[in-house]
């Protein structure tokens, strides 16, 4: 595990971005993990930019987001569809076949997990993987627990991180206290994973995640078993490193 130390979220943008760029040139048939919140926004815009100027071409990407609220459509705006659509699908080259999302609304979400792992391996497992961190120190949405899951599966979400989550709906009560999250090796079998820490936030969860035992608690700090994570963190995040 390595970690990158930034002076700011406009750098950790950029360096998220060079990262992606570089997969993206060097893969034939490149498979990105995908994440969203705040913290990758930055790192989405710079790759709108770089399609945009031709430097970029998604045309043979594929893409699996690793999570998706439970119970939300793909067009509610809160949902990791509508997201994904609004800061990165409509706006650049990815053939919309390759696209793949944990679905919010399945009538088995069961057997959807399953199909989810399975279209991962068909597609040969996933050559570099973006995450954010939760305040709690959560992975996609693989929450502090006293055991973690290995695939795809529905979780029940931390107050923690419905409270951390609040801040996107107009008021707690709205934000869905279920999901569909990659778990735990989705995540690991990634061939590199990059992930992003910005703001004062999350310099708790950044030191038990790099400086902590490797626990449960604390789902990224499972990272530190990984031959080829980074993690890309701004001064703030980095305050207790
Ligand atoms: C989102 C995801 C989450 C976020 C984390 C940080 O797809 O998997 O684990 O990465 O909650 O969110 P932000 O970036 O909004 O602080």
């Amino acid at each position: 595990m390595k970690i990158q130390i930034v002076n700011d979220y406009q750098q950790l943008s950029e360096v998220a971005a060079n990262l992606v760029a570089g997969q993206v040139i060097l893969n034939n048939n490149p498979v990105l993990g995908l994440a969203t919140g705040s913290t990758p926004e930055g790192m989405y815009h710079r790759l709108v930019q770089m399609c945009r100027n031709g430097v970029l071409d998604f045309s043979n990407t594929t893409t699996f987001n690793l999570d998706e609220y439970l119970g939300l459509s793909p067009d509610h705006p809160q949902s990791y569809h509508f997201y994904m659509y609004r800061h990165f699908f409509h706006l650049v080259n990815v053939p919309p076949q390759n696209i793949h999302l944990p679905p919010g609304l399945d009538s088995d979400p069961s057997q959807a997990c399953r199909l989810y792992d399975r279209k991962i391996s068909e597609a040969g497992g996933i050559n570099l993987q973006i995450l954010g961190i939760g305040v709690n120190g959560h992975i996609g949405f693989n929450e502090p627990h006293n055991y973690l899951k290995t695939g795809t599966h529905l979780v029940e979400l931390e107050e923690e991180t419905v409270e951390a989550n609040s801040r996107f709906f107009d008021s707690p009560e709205e934000v869905p206290r279920r999901a569909i999250t990659m778990g735990m090796r989705g995540i690991m079998q990634a061939e590199k994973i990059v992930l992003l820490a910005s703001g004062e936030n999350k310099a708790r969860a950044m030191k038990e995640a790099t400086c902590g035992k490797i626990s449960t608690r604390v789902p990224a700090s499972f990272l530190q078993l990984h031959r080829n994570a980074i993690f890309i963190v701004d001064r703030e995040a980095a305050a207790l490193l």
